[in-house]
């Protein structure tokens, strides 16, 4: 629809130019008249678009509005191109003009897509000779899970790592390059204290392999800081620790690399489980670009030296005391914080290869508690002139997860839950589902389909759950809910396509469709709409970075088809419309299999 619409809104521009010729215009006529003014119909009984602009442009030419709606339509009705798209425009109520599609544009536009892999969403265009002069760029780096290491991932690393893929799946298929960061917590004083508990509770593990599971690690952290907040011996030998790290010693580099494989391997066990690809660059790879940043903050000037740190103060950013806040960039003893990795990460992200990674987008995917931090980041980031103008810096927020009854989610006895026991507990209630609905449909399976399926449709409801809400708001996670095969659920969609499946399974050929095809009914009218808004719903994403846009889409989609396939035969209907129904329903699985793809969430030909 992309394209349509912007031919119509071309034909609309031509019109406007005879009815309000240029030169009569008076300032308010003309900003009436530019931008765009097509928008879509609110209701799908006024076709596909309407223009609303003869309402206000009535009031300032002090003329009916249903008049000046008719010498548009006039206009546009003898516009070539207008009249090969649209059917003729009606003038409804006050003087809105309402315009719909014609039913030839509406099939070659289904043809397109039964040949069309892209199912009509355009990719992307970077001409290399343009990229190779760094006029334009396709690279995007999407920053996320970015867990702690020696830490247990949480729920809020799952949403950032559930958000962050699908993100990077949709702006891959449009076309950018998408370099996937795992900026994971490798650094930071924490170490001393774990290197020095774990020399002196596992020396052993220095040398051996293996000896530290996470789970122990997770303990391990706590024991680890539960000593240094109590013993002040422990405290200075994890102090010098730090500095040992810091300075490159052997035997710490060996106690810290092994905690990070200890994690990364847990870490990798939950991304093998969602198919999350990523790539992992922790803040430990920033340490040398630190000094650099320091260095050009000071020559740019914005570092002032507060009690000993070297700080910057940003307009507008106070403390609860009302007084400037300082953003730390330089501890007094030396040491750096997490807004200097982030700068320095910034700079090399943006900085052309072989020194960086050369991208023009920058979207970091994390909770919205760390939006102040972002905030400040990059305001700093901007002060030092580190963005090019045609760059782009974006943190995209999400809310917390909270359990059914609003509060933080916890297990029944009020401690964290683990990713893992989410996981699988996803999977159990999918199979009790699966199994008795097996009961009661008097069906019998394999425990091989019962244990894919569950799989599947217990992976695909944890993700889709947390991306059919609106992102920036707190989500509450309900098994029951997620797993229902009503409503805005991954089953839901899972069995639409499961639906279409079994048509083609009970000899509905959705492979060879010939070229004949008619549609005369309202459901199949409504089903190629919806069919055609895809290219529009994935530019929507790709700018705004919602996902939940193309959740609701597919859903939309799958309700539109629902009503199609309970409400006219099918594979019972006589030629032509069982062949062009064949392609609707052909149509609507490429669809939902190419949006599931996007969201990054597995699908089932039965279930
Ligand atoms: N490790 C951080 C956390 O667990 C998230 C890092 C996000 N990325 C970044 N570049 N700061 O909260």
């Amino acid at each position: 629809m992309i394209e349509i619409s912007s031919r119509l809104e071309e034909a609309l521009n031509r019109a406007f130019i005879k009815v309000f010729p240029k030169e009569d215009r008076s300032s308010t006529t003309s900003s009436i008249l530019t931008g765009s003014n097509l928008v879509p119909a609110s209701k799908p009984e006024f076709g596909d678009f309407q223009v609303n602009c003869a309402l206000s442009l009535a009031k300032e030419l002090k003329q009916p509005p249903r008049e000046i709606a008719q010498q548009i339509t006039d206009q546009l009705q003898k516009d070539n191109d207008f009249v090969q798209i649209c059917n003729p425009p009606l003038i409804a109520g006050p003087g809105f003009i309402n315009l719909s599609i014609n039913s030839k544009t509406l099939i070659s536009e289904i043809h397109f897509r039964l040949n069309d892999k892209r199912l009509g969403v355009p990719l992307k265009q970077f001409s290399s000779k343009k990229i190779e002069e760094g006029k334009i760029n396709n690279r995007v780096v999407i920053d996320f899970s970015s867990p702690n290491i020696a830490k247990e991932m949480h729920v809020g690393h799952l949403r950032s790592t559930i958000i962050g893929d699908s993100l990077a799946r949709v702006l891959e298929f449009c076309g950018y390059e998408v370099i996937r960061l795992n900026h994971v917590g490798d650094w930071g004083t924490q170490f001393g204290m774990l290197i020095t508990h774990l020399k002196e509770v596992v020396p052993e593990a220095l040398h051996t392999k293996d000896v530290v599971e996470i789970s122990d690690l997770v303990n391990f952290y706590r024991q680890a800081k539960k000593r240094f907040d109590e013993d002040q011996i422990f405290q200075n030998k994890s102090r010098s620790e730090v500095v040992n790290l810091q300075a490159g010693n052997q035997e710490s580099l060996i106690a810290w690399q092994l905690l990070c494989n200890q994690s990364r391997k847990e870490f990798q066990k939950i991304y093998d489980r969602l198919d999350i690809k990523l790539t992992e660059r922790g803040e430990s790879f920033y340490n040398t670009f630190l000094v650099d940043v320091i260095n050009d903050l000071k020559n740019k000037n914005l570092l002032i030296n507060d009690q000993g740190a070297q700080c910057v103060f940003l307009d507008g950013v106070v403390g609860k005391d009302g007084k400037p806040q300082p953003i730390i960039i330089q501890k007094s003893d030396g040491g750096f914080n997490y807004a200097t990795t982030d700068l320095a990460a910034i700079k090399y992200r943006l900085t052309t290869p072989p020194h960086g990674d050369g991208a023009f987008r920058l979207i970091y995917v994390t909770d919205a508690g760390q939006a102040s931090h972002f905030s400040g980041v990059f305001q700093i980031a901007k002060l030092a002139n580190w963005i090019p103008t045609d760059c782009q810096i974006e943190h995209v927020p999400f809310g917390l997860v909270q359990g059914e009854d609003g509060k933080k989610l916890k297990t029944r006895s009020g401690e964290t839950i683990k990713l893992v026991d989410l996981l699988d507990e996803a999977i159990q209630r999918a199979s009790e589902d699966l199994k008795n609905r097996l009961n009661t449909e008097s069906r019998s399976e394999n425990e091989s389909f019962i244990d894919k399926v569950s799989t599947t449709v217990g992976i695909a409801a944890i993700k889709y759950a947390d991306l059919s809400q609106n992102r920036v708001s707190n989500y509450q996670f309900s098994f029951n809910k997620m797993l229902s095969l009503q409503g805005n659920t991954a089953p839901y969609l899972l069995y639409a396509l499961v639906r279409i499946a079994g048509i083609s399974r009970k000899g509905g050929d959705l492979n060879a469709l010939d070229q004949n095809i008619q549609f005369n009914e309202p459901q199949e009218w409504a089903l190629i709409r919806k069919l055609l808004e895809l290219d529009c719903i994935i530019a929507e994403v790709e700018k705004e970075l919602l996902p939940n846009r193309l959740c609701g889409y597919l859903f939309e989609l799958s309700q539109i088809f629902n009503r199609f396939y309970d409400q006219i035969p099918i594979l019972k209907a006589s030629e032509p419309s069982r062949t062009s129904r064949l392609a609707l329903c052909s149509i609507t699985a490429d669809t939902l299999k190419l949006g599931m793809t996007l969201l990054g969430i597995p699908t089932l030909e039965r279930m």
